[in-house]
Parts: C-alpha cells; structure tokens; sequence
C-alpha cells in the first residue's frame, strides 16, 4: 500500500465533464506473463492468451531451479535473469473526457520499457525506484486498452546481492481530474514538538491544468491515533490555468502522542479539494510526531530521549518469496528483530518497498534509508572469471547508470519516502571508493545538496578504509552530515574523535556475532578451542580465519563494545540482521544464500542472535549452546557457551554444578565452560543479586515422534513454522526428515529451512527439515473456508492446522 494514496471506492461519472471523483487503485491482478523476448508484444491486437496469468507482487526467478549455468553466478543466488514481459489489459473507457490518467509502479528489476496501447512511454533502468507515466492522451475510450511492459536483466553478472527479477512491487492505476494534487507533493513535518503541544507543517501542491481559473477550497484535516479528526482548516485557493498552488500551513496539536520507537504513534493528515462542494482530489500521508536531535556527546537523541542506535543491515529479499515480500514479510521480520532488541535498520544498498517503510512506522523501527551502492566506478569484483576460462566479463551494477541516472534516483526516493517517520537518516552510498579520492568530493556534495534540497533529516555515507594506513579523503568526507563508519575499530573512532571533536559518527556496518555461520551447525569436537561451527566447500582465501568460529563470535562483541561504551559514536549497524539470497562468499556452490545473518534465510534466530539479545534487552533472558546430542562422543571434552544478562550464570550438567560464573556484559571474550559430554541435559541458571532469575534446559533427545506446526504470522499471508519434536516433546535440534504437504483453500507460495546449501526448489510441496525446523508461506484463497496445511514424514502421524 501508499500511504500516502487514498483509494476510494466508488466512482462516479457526473455530468460536468471537469468533476469527477479521482481514484488510486492497485492493479495488481490478472497480468499475463511470459520469461522471453517478445519485441511485438506491445501491438495492442498481440495475443498473449498462452501467456501465464500471474499476481504482483511477482519474482518470477525465485521459484526456478539453482543452476551453476546461470551467468547471475553465487552473488545472484545462481537463479536465471533474462527478459520477460507482462500485459495487463485495462478496462478504463469510463474515464470522464477531462480526466487524466498515470500508471505509477513502485519498482520492476530491471530496465522496465513501459508502452500503453503500443505508446511508448519510457525506460527505468534502475529495478528499485518508483516511477509514474501519465497515459492520458493514449487511451481508447473504445475498447479495452493495453499496458505493456518489458524488463530486461540479461546483462549478468548484475548485481552483488540477488535482486530478483520482474514487477515485484505493486502497480496503481491513477486517475485524476485537470486539477489536482500530484504524486509525492503532500509533506509534513513537525518543526516544534514537546509533549504538550506540536507544530505540524504541511506542504503541498495543487495543479491546474485547465486553460481556466479554478476556485477550490482546499481542506486540511488531521486524524488522530483512533482515526478520529481533531483538526480541520481549509484554504480558499484560485488557481490560474497552467499554474500551480503552493500550500504551505502550520497546524498545532495539542498534547500530541509522540511516535517512539516503544510507542510508534500514528496520525493522518488529509488533503481534499472541492470545487463547488463536489470533491476533486484526496491525498493523505501518515505522519509520526516526534522531535529527532544529532549530537556529538549523546548521540541520536528522539523526543528528548538518547537512543544508541542498534541496528541491523537487510537486504531487501523476503528468502524463499525472493524479492516479491508482503506486507506479512515485513511484519515478521521486524518483530523477530524487535525481540532480539535492534531499533534500527539500515536498508543496504538500495531503495526498499514502502510497505517495509510502513511496517517500520507502525512497529516502532528507526530506517538508515539508504540510495545507493555504489557511485561511478564500479564495485570490485569488476570483472567475473567465466567458468575456468581466462575470459572475464565486467559486472553491470549500477555504476553505468549513475552519471544519468542518480540525481533522479535520489530525488524520487526522496520524495517517496520523506513523510516516513521511521526514517531517521538518509545514506547516499556504501563503501565508496570515490570517497577516496578527490573524485568524492564533488559527487558527495552534489547528493548531499539533493537530500538537503528535498527533506530536513541529515544523511550519512558508509564509507570503509579507517584504519587501513592511507584513511579515505577527508574533504570528501567532510561533505558528509554524519560520516558512516564501515569495518572500523575503537582506536580508529577515537583517532577521529580527537581529529574532529564535533563530528557526529555512526557504524553503518559492522560485522555480527554470527558471521557466516549457519543455525544449529557444530563441530564441538574438532578442536576445542576453537571450532563451533562448520566446514563448507569454500572459495576464499582466509578459510581458516572463518572456520575458528569462536573468533568470529569474538570479533563481532568487540565491534559492538567497541560502539557501546563510546558516547559519541551514535552506534552500529550489523552486518546483517538475516541472511539474504546471493552473496555466498566465502562460501559457492552449492551455497545460493549469505550466512552473515543472525536470522537465517527462513527465519530461524541462530546463536548470535541471542548475543545481541543479552545486550540490547533488558528483561532476563539467556541462550546455551551447542545442543546436546553427540551420541559417539561420550566422555569427549566440549565447550558450551552462554549468551545472557544476567549477573552470573552456573551450568549444570546432568544436575552436577560446574561452577557459577560472574556475567561481565563488557566482555569480549564468550561465556564458556569446559565440560566432559555424557548424555541427560545441561542446564544454565542466570542470577541477578544472588536470585535465579532465569533458566534453560538442553536434553539428550530421542527420535522423532511428532511434527509441531504454529501459525506465528497470519495477515495478508501466513507463516507456519514446523518442528520435529521427541516422545517427550523436546525438540530435535538435529532432525533433518523430508517433510511433505498437502494445501486446501490456499496457494503456496515459499518454503524454507535456513541451510544456505539447501537446493531444493523454494515453491514445492516438500521440503527437508534444517537442525529440527522449516517455515511454510502461504497465501490463503478466495474461499470463505480455511485454509488448511496437512505435514507429514515417514512414519510418524500426519499433522495439520488451519489458518
Ligand atoms: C561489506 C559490504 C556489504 C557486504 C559485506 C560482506 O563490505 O558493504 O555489502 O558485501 O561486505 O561481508
């Protein structure tokens, strides 16, 4: 959904060819859709009757096979990429004769030609921003009429990350009378805030484009949290033909409910012009009222309140529904971070759907919104070995497009997004290697003046390097509001602190305390010192580095402590908050997903998760691990770790103390014993003043018995998690049985485990279990019965629950 679009539901054709009711509705049903080069199918009489009938939001590569042919390679998660083209026919012929008519897409991958009964109306290369075209002038009153678009991803390898390919953000259809408020013009901020009264300004636009004067009135109202109106003020306004009106009006709310992150308050402000007490244009955006500071000593400081930012990196893939996520994607996926205790997300390296921007306003989640990867040259790897050949062909990301294309990217995300009060900073690029070099300078000014010229929040860039000997260039940098800080150390933010005491600094990417591991992997006995986690085939260098786990863990709580106990860095980004599709390193074939996550790709938290948990909560919580079944290891030393924050901790095994622990959460170094394995269970205890306070139990478990299933998100589509589960209900923390399924009253539309080397199709009606777990994603049919899902596996009943 935009928020900031009204859809109404009726529409009336009236006598006066000027006045008619305006409408924005989504046109997301019933497009055709086919995976090749159809250069004719954008004649209006092309007979796309073969052709697929498909729904958006739609990734039509997410449901093929993985493929080592695919030229996307591991960085696009080894799926196909190519041209498509989708037709979706409209039937517009009661538009009134003065009436004007967009098409408005909120994001198709990539290079999407758009015609309109064979008018063409248009390229964006860029698969991530929203574009509009007006169609007016081109429609038949006649007959059916015909949109037409083709994407072409064909030039691989195109991305460092999967992008997913086709119209996989929704589309609307917009229609319009000559005088209305155009798309993106509403914007409101709130200038002065406190908890007793708030200054609400709003900005916006009306156009005439009559030949003829239009008088209107233009009323402004707000909507409080309940939807109720509080505030009501209108504007009489005669717009000339051909011009503009500029509105431009402060209201204020009294004892307004500010929108915080513990608390995310709503209200809607709503524009509505009529014309002779006939309505002309609706538009509403959904606001947050709170007072957002910067500062140097306390950090980021929302409604008088410091918050250290602890946030998470996320690429924009919902996993096994690929780029085509639902607003229930989103939901999931902020609560599950919500619980671990982040407040932030930084959306790398591209512009998201703005129904993940809306979650986050609903949910209470700060936005790093970031524009861009890279700048002008080209990310490294810049060319790709082909298949053991010395051939090597040059990657097609984006910097191609950024001379032409990225002043009009930035202003339209801008745009988009600026009434989003989740959206505590603007990023204008990753990892720029421009920044260091003179080259930087000019380019980062001129993205900084466009973030200045269109919204007042301040902007940050990630920028890597410090601490590399030859630091990035400084008057690049200093074009920079609030200098991001990539893979750099305590003693570097210090250095920079003393160089610049007024510079406000932020860690936009950091390295997580999971670093590329996979959930529930061990290998305890390897060697104890180190290795807690797995072996894969690997093509990186600095394998052994990797495979010492324990380090890994290490390294990402110094990064976090390094953050924590620094005033003035305002805090950190984890790199990432989930595994996301591609980017396998160090890991190909036949990894197709990214392990850095501290949520895998299904969804699952996985031991570091529990890390961030310990510091970022405050209620009492504590994690064991590994699990407790190495049945052949019996009377083998093993280390078990704890993450907790809790005073102090004791673990017992097999009811036997082995020793109580005082807790220091500025440790760099894991919570760890050195124990003796014997089957039963192990237990920790987590104190606070002397009083347990918390505890967990691991047991030695049995085969499996029974499949638990748990609805855990049910809006506009359900998750169900399923567990394989022991005689005693305990669950298996190793099953990994091949489970299948049978759906009634619902469409599948993903299924995952979180193993990144899975190759099981992500649309298929079985799945192995992943350490004990998978998720199964559907989308309920249009029946009024229930949808139901039926699981089974080899020789234990089948199970089932409705939804
Ligand atoms: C960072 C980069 C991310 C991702 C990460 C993997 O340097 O900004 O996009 O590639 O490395 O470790």
């Amino acid at each position: 959904m935009l928020s900031c679009f009204l859809i109404v539901t009726c529409f009336i054709s009236c006598k006066d060819t000027r006045i008619h009711t305006a409408k924005t509705w989504k046109i997301n049903d019933g497009w055709k859709f086919i995976q090749k080069d159809v250069p004719n199918a954008k004649e209006i009489n092309f007979d796309d009757s073969t052709w697929t009938t498909v729904e958006l939001p739609h990734d039509w590569s997410i449901s093929k096979p993985f493929s080592k042919q695919n030229p996307s390679f591991s960085r696009g998660a080894w799926l196909p990429t190519g041209i498509s083209y989708y037709r979706k026919h409209l039937d517009i012929s009661d538009i009134g004769t003065d009436q004007k008519v967009f098409v408005h897409f909120e994001g198709a991958y990539r290079n999407a030609e758009v015609w309109f009964n064979a008018h063409y109306l248009g390229k964006r290369p860029s698969g991530y921003s929203a574009f509009e075209y007006e169609i007016t002038k081109f429609i038949d009153r006649t007959s059916k009429n015909i949109l037409t678009v083709k994407l072409d991803n064909s030039e691989q390898p195109g991305s460092r990350w999967y992008s997913g390919n086709g119209i996989y953000r929704d589309v609307f259809l917009k229609v319009k009378n000559s005088i209305y408020i155009p798309t993106w013009a509403t914007y409101v901020t709130t200038p002065k805030v406190s908890k007793q009264s708030a200054t609400l300004n709003v900005k916006s636009e009306v156009v005439n484009v009559d030949d003829k004067t239009r008088k209107l009135e233009l009323r402004v109202s707000v909507l409080d949290t309940r939807g109720k109106e509080i505030i009501q003020d209108q504007k009489y306004i005669a717009v000339q033909g051909g011009k503009k009106y500029a509105l431009d009006l402060d209201l204020e709310i009294k004892k307004p409910l500010l929108w915080h992150i513990n608390d995310p308050d709503l209200y809607n402000i709503r524009l509505e012009l009529f014309e002779k007490e006939k309505s002309v244009d609706k538009d509403s955006v959904r606001v947050g009222i709170r007072k957002m500071e910067y500062t140097v000593d306390k950090g980021f400081v929302l409604n008088d309140d410091p918050i250290k930012i602890k946030g998470v990196c996320l690429h924009h893939d919902a996993g096994p529904l690929g780029a085509a996520a639902r607003k229930t994607s989103y939901e999931r996926q902020i609560r599950i971070l919500k619980e671990m205790g982040a407040n932030a997300v930084r959306t790398a390296h591209n512009p998201f759907d703005s129904e993940f921007l809306d979650t986050c306003d609903e949910m209470g989640m700060l936005v790093m919104n970031e524009a861009f990867d890279e700048w002008e040259v080209v990310k490294k790897p810049q060319t790709f070995r082909e298949k053991g050949n010395k051939v090597r062909i040059p990657v097609k990301y984006y910097a191609h497009l950024f001379k032409e294309w990225a002043n009009k990217d930035l202003k339209d995300f801008i745009l988009r997004d600026r009434n989003h009060p989740s959206i505590f900073m603007w990023s204008i690029g990753n990892e720029i290697d421009q920044m260091r070099d003179e080259s930087g300078v000019a380019i980062a000014k001129r993205l900084m003046d466009i973030v200045h010229q269109y919204d007042n929040r301040p902007a940050t860039c990630g920028v890597n390097g410090y601490g590399w000997g030859d630091w990035p260039h400084e008057p690049a940098v200093a074009q920079i509001d609030i200098p991001g800080y990539n893979y750099a150390k305590g003693e570097n933010y210090d250095k920079e602190h003393r160089d610049f005491p007024n510079r406000k600094m932020i860690v936009t990417e950091h390295t997580s305390a999971q670093m590329i591991a996979n959930r529930g992997e061990y290998y305890p006995f390897k060697s104890v010192e180190s290795s807690l986690q797995l072996d894969l085939p690997i093509s990186h260098t600095d394998t052994q580095k990797f495979l010492k786990n324990r380090k890994a863990y290490e390294q990402g709580m110094k990064a976090w402590i390094d953050v924590k106990n620094r005033p003035f860095v305002m805090g950190e980004f984890i790199w990432t908050g989930w595994d996301y599709l591609g980017e396998t390193i160090p890991y190909s074939w036949p990894a197709r997903s990214s392990s850095f996550g501290v949520v895998d790709l299904a969804g699952f938290p996985k031991d570091g998760y529990y890390y961030y948990q310990s510091q970022w909560t405050s209620s009492p919580m504590i994690h064991l691990f590994p699990h407790w079944n190495w049945q052949g290891h019996e009377g083998e030393k093993m280390h078990l770790n704890v993450f907790s924050n809790t005073q102090e901790v004791e673990l017992f095994v097999n009811e036997v103390s082995q020793g109580r622990k005082t807790n220091d959460l500025n440790s760099t170094k894991m919570l760890t014993w050195e124990v003796v394995y014997q089957p039963g269970n192990v237990k920790v205890v987590g104190y606070n003043s002397g009083k347990m306070i918390t505890q967990e139990t691991l047991n030695t478990v049995g085969d499996i018995s029974s499949l638990e299933l748990e609805v855990t998100d049910n809006t506009e589509i359900t998750y169900i998690e399923v567990k394989a589960l022991d005689k005693d209900a305990n669950f298996i923390p190793t099953a990994n049985h091949k489970i299948n399924f049978k759906i009634e009253n619902a469409e599948l539309l993903g299924v995952a485990n979180g193993n990144n080397r899975s190759l099981e199709p992500f649309v298929a009606s079985f799945r192995k279990l992943y350490n004990g777990k998978a998720i199964i994603i559907l989308k309920k049919n249009n029946s009024n019965k229930p949808g139901k899902v039926i699981v089974s596996t080899d020789g234990i009943p089948e199970v089932d629950i409705t939804f």
